[in-house]
């Protein structure tokens, strides 16, 4: 595997706005900060970062499903740690239907900044869980940082973990875009990451609402 720069600060508004300026001139590297006061959530949210979350931002040159890809490290290697996550499509992380930790990724010409933010010692919000709620022993934050990463450069099957990881295949689901809503069962996703209606319709983008399960 490459050499990978790991720059840490204390705190910063967003570590993927700090990459997404350091990229323009490096790659292969990553920002950590202790806290974020400008956090940044997909779809233009915010992602509150108080101290004692794990906060960080990969800079990679573009390859193909990197939110598949940053997922699947992420599940891997919370598994390593005795922790069972799902995933709710696109990149969510998920344990007992509450969010443990959320991707974004940002795209800057050819490379690609993956910020990944997971509730390590507090869960921010009311719908949100943290690993302190789920394991005893005490969790080196940076060593869970470090398995993502290496996970994120080496992982190969990343399609079919992610398959097998999804709460959103089989579920009813309505998908909010910036311009409709969409309903459907969700098949599969497939190996672009799109969702796949049962109908044969894909969507690209927007934010799940899980409905029920098929059998249901
Ligand atoms: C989401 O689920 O909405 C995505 C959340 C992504 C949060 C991380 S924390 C590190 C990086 N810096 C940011 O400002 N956002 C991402």
């Amino acid at each position: 595997m490459k050499k990978i720069k790991i720059y840490r600060l204390a705190k910063t508004k967003s570590t993927n706005e700090v990459a997404k300026k350091l990229c323009k001139d490096k790659t292969d590297f990553v920002i950590v900060a202790e806290e974020q006061t400008a956090g940044k959530g997909r779809m233009g949210r915010e992602w509150i970062s108080p101290k004692g979350g794990l906060y960080f931002s990969i800079c990679t040159d573009k390859k193909s499903i990197l939110p598949l890809r940053a997922s699947v490290a992420v599940v891997k290697a919370l598994e390593d740690i005795d922790v069972e996550p799902n995933l709710k499509w696109p990149n969510d992380i998920l344990v007992n239907d509450k969010k443990l930790g959320g991707i974004l990724v940002e795209v800057v010409g050819e490379k690609a900044v993956v910020g990944i933010g997971i509730n390590v010692n507090k869960s921010p919000l009311e719908y949100s869980i943290s690993l302190k709620e789920l394991i005893n022993e005490r969790i080196s934050k940076y060593n869970l940082m470090k398995r993502i990463i290496i996970n994120f450069h080496i992982f190969k099957d990343v399609l079919s973990y992610y398959r097998s990881h999804s709460s959103t295949i089989g579920k009813q689901v309505k998908i909010e875009t910036p311009t409709c809503d969409l309903f459907g069962l969700v098949e599969d996703i497939d190996e672009k990451g799109c969702i796949v209606f049962k109908d044969g319709r894909k969507v690209i983008s927007g934010d799940v609402i899980h409905l029920r399960d098929a059998t249901e």
